[in-house]
This record gives C-alpha cells, structure tokens and sequence, in this order.
C-alpha cells in the first residue's frame, strides 16, 4: 500500500480527509465540489484566504524573474524589500530580519541566534532556554525542547536537550488556593524561581507565546504578566524571546501581539504561519541590528538552510504585508474578532460543551467542556473534539482542534478564520458551530443527531 501524508499520520481506521482541490477567499473545495469554510485557516496560516489575487500576480512576476539565489552567495530585491517592510510594521528597535522557511526553524534559528549573542558578550555558560508547560514552539528536536508537551517529551525526551519548564498561567482552571489573579502572579514569579534554582549564569533565554496558540487554546495574560516578565529577564541578563509565530502578522488585531503589551518588548521574536498566508513557507527571526551587529562582530550568524531568505518566499511576504496595509486588514479584523467572540458568547448560552472562549483577534478559541460550571473535560475515550469535528466537516466548516498533552490541559477548537473574513463568513461560521455543538450535545443524549 502506498501512503502519503494521511497515512502517515493517522492509525489505520481513521475516515479519510477530504481531497482539497481547489481555494478561493475563505473557502476551499473538494473534489466533488463541496465548500468548507476554513474556520481556523489550516493550522491559522491562511490570513489572505485562498487564490488571493495579488498574492498570485506577485508570486507570477517573481517567478518570471528568479526563483532561487542562494544566501551566502547573493542578495534579492523580496529579501530586502520583505525587511524594509517588516521593520516599518514591527516598529521600534525591530530592523532587522532573518528569514526561513516555517516555524520551527524559525524558533531553532532564535535560539541559536542567543546562544551566540552569549558568547558574543563572553558568557559561555548562558545555553538554558526556559519555556512554559503547556507551550509550543515547533516539532524539530532543539524547537521540540522548549516546547512543554508531555506527550512529546515521552516520546523523544530521550533524544531532546531537555530545559527548564515553568506553569503556563492557564487561569480557566487554577489548582486549588489559587484565583485567577493570585495564579498569573504565581507563575510570573515562577520565572524568577526558575532562573535562580537553574543558575542565572546558566541561564539563556525565556520563550513565550503572547497570544498562545493549538497548545494553550489561544491564552492571554494580564499586561502585568507579560510586563514582570521583562522586568525578571532584565534583572538576571536572560534574553527574551516572543513567539509570534502564530499571532504576528495581524493574526492578533495588532500587527504583533506584542505591541498589546509596550514596555514588554522582547530581543528577538519569530513570525510565519500569516506571513507567507500559506503561499509559501515562509517564516522569520525579527531582531535589531544592534543584537545583530555584536554577532558580526564574531563572524555572523552561524546558522542557515538552503532556502534561507529565498526570493520565492520573500516575494509572497512582502505581497502579503502590501496586502494587510493596503486594505486595513489587521483593523478590520481586529473588529471582526470582536464580533465572532460576542457571537460565540451568545452560543455559549445555548450549548453547554461550550466552556470558555478566549483570545486576542481572529486568534480565539473555544474550550469544550462537560459541564460549563465544572468545567470538566468529556472523558478522553469519548474524543469530543473528533466528534464534533466530524460534525462539523459535514455542515461544511474545517476546524482544527487540539488535546495538548493527551487531553491533561483542555480540548479545543482554534476558531481563527481567514483576517479577510467578512459579517457574513463570521455569522456562517457561528452558525455551524453552534449546529455542530448541538448536534454533538443531542448524540451525547441519547437522541438521534
Ligand atoms: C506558536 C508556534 N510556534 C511554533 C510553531 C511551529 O511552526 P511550524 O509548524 O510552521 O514549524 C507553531 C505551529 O503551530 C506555533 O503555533
């Protein structure tokens, strides 16, 4: 038998996914020419929706000009244009770009990008990375090691370089003596805890996802959180890095999550996922030139992949970001954020396995629960989140969920539909969903679906 993706990913029994044939706006059909929405674009990649007609103009013109040059040995226009851009939307002392071809490299080449900036500055001693349980940075082995995932670490620990871990402030459930508060404070001292106990000579740098993504369900603190941890970093020499991955690039309803929290700015933060809109993997390591300068100073960057900064990829960002400026997209998307959460507060009044709903944007996500006062999780075997997936694949919305950690931390739907996305395509998405949930609460019953 031969397997492509599907079968290598999913155990044998699995129904197979649909075959997508073709994408247009904030649809993509299959080959018998059904149309899903894309409720949560992909993986919360495709921000400019499907066959976008500039994207495709600018990815034609490029590719009649050059498709590939290689790094070390040449410059292209898209790679100096995308930094140009990128410097004018990410503001501040963010000047400078390093680009790459998803996240995960995106997150290997800022940790080695600190691991030098420490020996640049005579610190040897500095190569620890703390992150948050739950969090994640991406699924290669040095990415896969600051990312808190316990299902992961059984897996590949033995493979992993593990590093210190510190609670994610997940404040829909609190462990017992704990508010909402009191927890966020909790675990932004954690920080502090963590960077004393490791050593402070020891310690490299904290990673952290300021909108959180698939592992958290879309997590957002308190500014005092993101802005004590900047403080703790300060105090002890440890770098800080925003993983924007995910929320960059207007996901949030700001051009970066981090300009929700000034005074909190990190020293390095990574994009992708919306920056390419799924054109083409794009990814990249936003920094300043000062940081980049002390590593000049020793050589440069010693770190890179063949298609680092290709011209391809470089073209269909700076399309993108045009895009994103020109039709005032993270705007507007910032109001239809708005809209779809009210619209999913109105479902959570009807639908009971609708627990929570939280996030920043188009970046939300909604927390599915057996009980909304309880707020316990259905029993693992039951496999919500497939189930009503299932259900709503067949009302015509691809939704992605996920059980970080085998269930341990939540299940969840990410409800981050194409920025593009108009009152109608929101008030359609809500529909289904709300469909699909009764649908799933009515089979859960007893009663026919
Ligand atoms: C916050 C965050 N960081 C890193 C990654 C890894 O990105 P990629 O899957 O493109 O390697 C992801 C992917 O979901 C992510 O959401």
């Amino acid at each position: 038998m031969r397997l492509s993706a599907q079968g290598f990913i999913s155990p044998p029994g699995t129904p197979s996914f649909p075959i997508a044939v073709r994408g247009e706006g904030v649809y993509i059909f299959d080959k018998d020419g059904k149309a899903y929405l894309d409720g949560s674009s992909g993986a919360v990649v495709t921000a400019l929706g499907h066959s976008h007609p500039r994207v495709l103009a600018a990815m034609r013109a490029q590719m009649e000009n050059i498709t590939f040059a290689y790094a070390r040995i040449w410059e292209s226009r898209p790679d100096e244009e995308l930094v140009r851009r990128l410097a004018e939307l990410c503001g501040g002392k963010f000047d400078s770009a390093y680009f790459l071809n998803g996240g995960s490299e995106a997150t290997e080449a800022a940790l080695k990008f600190a691991r030098q900036l420490a020996i640049a500055r005579g610190e040897p001693s500095r190569h620890k990375v703390i992150s948050r349980m739950p969090s994640y940075h991406g699924a290669t082995l040095g990415a896969l090691g600051v990312t808190g995932d316990p299902v992961m670490e059984k897996l590949f620990g033995p493979m992993m370089v593990p590093m210190p871990k510190i609670p994610a402030p997940i404040t829909y459930r609190t462990p017992e003596g704990f508010d909402a508060d009191s927890y966020v404070d909790y675990c932004a001292e954690a920080l502090e805890e963590a960077i004393r106990r490791e050593g402070p000579e020891t310690v490299l740098a904290f990673i952290v996802e300021l909108v959180g993504g698939t592992s958290t369900g879309a997590l957002v603190s308190p500014d005092r959180y993101y802005r004590r941890i900047r403080e703790i970093c300060d105090r002890h020499g440890v770098l800080l890095i925003h993983d924007e991955i995910m929320s960059g690039a207007g996901r949030c309803g700001k051009f970066l999550a981090s300009h929700y929290f000034p005074g909190a700015a990190p020293d390095i933060l990574t994009m992708g996922k919306g920056l390419g809109s799924g054109y083409a993997p794009i990814s990249a390591l936003v920094t300043s030139s000062a940081l980049v300068d002390e590593l000049r100073a020793i050589g440069g960057f010693a770190h890179g992949h063949t298609y680092v900064a290709n011209p391809m990829g470089c073209a269909i960002g700076c399309a993108v970001l045009d895009e994103l400026v020109q039709s005032d997209l993270v705007t507007q998307s910032a109001a239809a954020g708005v809209y779809l959460e009210d619209q999913l507060r109105a479902v959570q009044k009807r639908r009971r396995s609708l627990g929570d709903i939280r996030g920043r944007g188009l970046q939300l996500a909604i927390e599915i629960v057996a009980d909304q006062d309880t707020r316990q999780s259905y029993p693992f075997e039951l496999n919500a989140p497939a189930r009503i997936e299932h259900l709503m694949m067949e009302r015509g919305l691809a939704m992605l969920h996920r059980r970080t950690g085998g269930g341990q931390f939540g299940e969840w739907f990410m409800v981050c539909p194409p920025l593009i996305s108009t009152r109608e395509d929101v008030d359609r998405l809500v529909d289904i969903i709300d469909d699909a949930l009764g649908a799933f609460e009515r089979s859960i019953d007893g009663k026919a679906s």
